[in-house]
């Protein structure tokens, strides 16, 4: 038990290692400005030695009194100490925020960096709430560790190295009987650290519980409102916040602790010093101006000296979001573009699954050997009950997983060897809820493709049946989509989205037909837009409209991670007890019943 409460309050090797690296990654950078400010805390670390100094001197001549000279010489020292002393303080300040702030803007850029690298899994794995956390409070904690570091190990080390030099000078004796009670201190800040640890890891993450629940409220809120979920909402809201409340209650309470204990022993000590130098002074004459700059230097150095044995405890709270801030740096990348990746060329846009097995978690497969084309400029689309593996076919077309087994290529190409901004060039996609950005019309749909002239943009949206709302819009196309698209209705979304794809205008097209049914103009609308997107592409559709299947080329049925028929719609349909002919029937009977069922 008790060594594992020692192990518990030591900084471990492990957490060493990190502040090496922080201070190594950032440190350098900014090197000009720690050395501002560490020669400013060399000024203050000297000026505060001075002050206590210059006591003796002070004391003399008043005392004496009749060198009148002397004493304005030394009240002018006493003044320009401290006017240094203030000045050094505003250099060192000035110098240590500035590479603060420029350190957590840089810490927050290399993890949104990073982020950007991780594939879809990574999101899967990771809470948003957790990220949104990691992103904005982590890089502070970097920046406190630094100053903290940095100020006490310059400026207090420093104030108190100089101070204890000035009490040695003056009296040896004293000094010795003073310092006694330094070791007891530490003892006592020591076992205030050992809670320290597991107080903030709780606290950081109640505050990701305060965002989710935040988070959840800004989507949620049709829902909340139509099932009258605001109290159940309110109730987790309050724990959320009580428990942030209960905990950091809890830290700033351990933090003060240290107060009593060391002012408790600095009194002690303070009260030991006077009583040996009343003695002193009793048994020796002409030592007073000397034991009034000990006493000086000995009630500066504490303010300092708590600092440093405080300091493992601002270390231990900040290292808490060092941790999880390198933690989310040093994820290993889930996907990760080839070494030697070529451009993808793809004159014709055949893709093949050669073998493909697939898994999401370890080996429970959700695809299972799958062989498969889709030719070139046709529309293929896939059927299939729900959970069969469709929307998995085109995450593994578009790369944001690799397959476990066998490959996909394109004309020839194994998509794993092909840069990633090749392969996503020559493909669009069209999602079941349309995404849109905070921003205008125009620039949701320009962002299809980079470079694209207004012209083009206004064609797209032309030929997506989306130019004639977008123009009665209040400011058409520079009108603000709002709060994801928030503004517009579900059909408006959606041909945005074909737009982009249009402008896009790229071989391949994916296409996830949303399943939420639109009213017949609407649905019309859409159709004819897709109609000229697909025209010439090879299309793959996650098919949910009889329309849309009809049209098709070819048509795959999917059942469990495998293919169970492929062909056209005569073809299957001729296949006895066939799955899609069972569909096909069964729609008949139930017209749409069937089709939402299916999928
Ligand atoms: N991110 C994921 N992590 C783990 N399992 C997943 C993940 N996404 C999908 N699955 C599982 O993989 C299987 C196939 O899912 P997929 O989304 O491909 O189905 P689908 O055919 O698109 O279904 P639907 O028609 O309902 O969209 C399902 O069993 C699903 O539970
Ligand atoms: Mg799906």
């Amino acid at each position: 038990m008790a060594r594992k409460v020692k192990e518990h309050i030591k900084i471990t090797a492990r957490d060493k290692a990190l502040i090496v690296r922080l201070l190594r990654e950032n440190f350098r950078k900014h090197a000009l400005l720690y050395l501002g400010a560490m020669i400013s805390m060399l000024f203050i670390a000297a000026s505060t030695s001075a002050s206590a100094w210059v006591m003796k001197d002070v004391v003399e001549a008043t005392l004496r009194g009749h060198d009148f000279q002397m004493i304005l010489f030394i009240a002018g020292a006493v003044a320009v100490i401290f006017i240094t002393k203030g000045f050094s303080s505003f250099f060192q300040s000035f110098f240590l925020t500035r590479a603060g702030n420029s350190i957590v803007s840089e810490q927050q850029r290399k993890i949104y960096a990073r982020l950007m690298q991780q594939g879809v899994g990574f999101y899967q794995k990771n809470a948003s709430s957790d990220l949104l956390l990691r992103v904005t409070q982590n890089a502070n904690s970097a920046r406190s560790i630094i100053d903290t570091v940095v100020t006490t190990f310059v400026r207090d080390l420093f104030s108190v190295s100089g101070l204890l030099l000035v009490m040695l000078v003056q009296n040896f004796r004293l000094t010795i009987v003073a310092l006694m009670l330094g070791p007891v201190a530490f003892l006592g800040v020591r076992i205030i650290l050992q809670r320290v640890r597991g107080l903030m890891a709780k606290e950081l993450s109640s505050l990701a519980d305060i965002i989710k629940v935040m988070q959840e409220t800004t989507i949620g809120i049709r829902v909340i409102k139509a099932f009258s979920l605001e109290d159940r909402m309110q109730q987790r809201m309050n724990k959320a916040i009580t428990d942030v409340q209960r905990r950091a209650n809890s830290i700033a309470t351990l933090e003060a602790a240290t107060g009593p204990v060391m002012e408790t022993l600095a009194g002690l000590a303070i009260a030991t010093v006077i009583v040996f130098s009343g003695y002193m002074a009793s048994q020796q004459k002409g030592v007073e101006a000397q034991l009034m700059a000990f006493i000086t230097a000995l009630l500066l150095a504490y303010e300092p000296a708590k600092r440093l044995a405080n300091v493992r405890v601002k270390i231990e709270s900040g290292m808490i979001g060092v941790r999880m801030m390198f933690e989310l740096i040093d994820v290993p990348l889930s996907l990760q573009e080839s070494k030697n990746a070529e451009p993808l060329a793809c004159p014709r846009g055949v893709i093949r699954f050669n073998n493909v097995g697939f898994a999401y978690i370890d080996d429970r497969y959700v695809l299972k050997n799958i062989n498969l084309t889709f030719p070139a400029g046709k529309m293929t689309a896939l059927v299939g009950p729900s959970g069969s593996g469709k929307s998995t076919m085109i995450n593994l077309m578009m790369r944001l997983y690799d397959p476990k087994e066998g490959f996909i290529d394109i004309d020839g190409q194994d998509i794993k060897n092909v840069t990633f901004q090749s392969l996503r060039d020559h493909l669009s996609y069209v999602g079941q809820d349309t995404f849109l950005f905070e921003g205008s019309v125009y620039d949701n749909i320009a962002m299809g493709r980079a470079g694209a002239t207004e012209e083009e943009v206004r064609a797209a949206a032309v030929s997506a049946n989306a130019h004639e709302f977008i123009e009665k819009l209040p400011q058409g196309y520079q009108t603000n989509v709002g709060d994801n698209g928030g503004n517009l209705s579900g059909g408006q979304k959606q041909r945005l989205s074909i737009a982009r794809a249009m402008l896009r205008n790229s071989k391949i097209l994916i296409l996830d037909e949303a399943t939420s049914a639109l009213d017949a103009q609407s649905e019309a609308l859409i159709r004819d837009a897709l109609d000229r997107l697909t025209k010439g592409r090879t299309t793959i559709v996650i098919a949910h409209r009889l329309s849309t299947i009809a049209n098709a080329d070819k048509i795959v049925v999917m059942k469990e991670g495998d293919i169970w028929e492929e062909g056209t719609e005569e073809e299957l349909l001729a296949i006895d007890d066939g799955l899609y002919r069972e569909l096909y029937e069964l729609q008949f009977q139930n017209s749409r019943q069937a089709l939402e069922n299916m999928s």
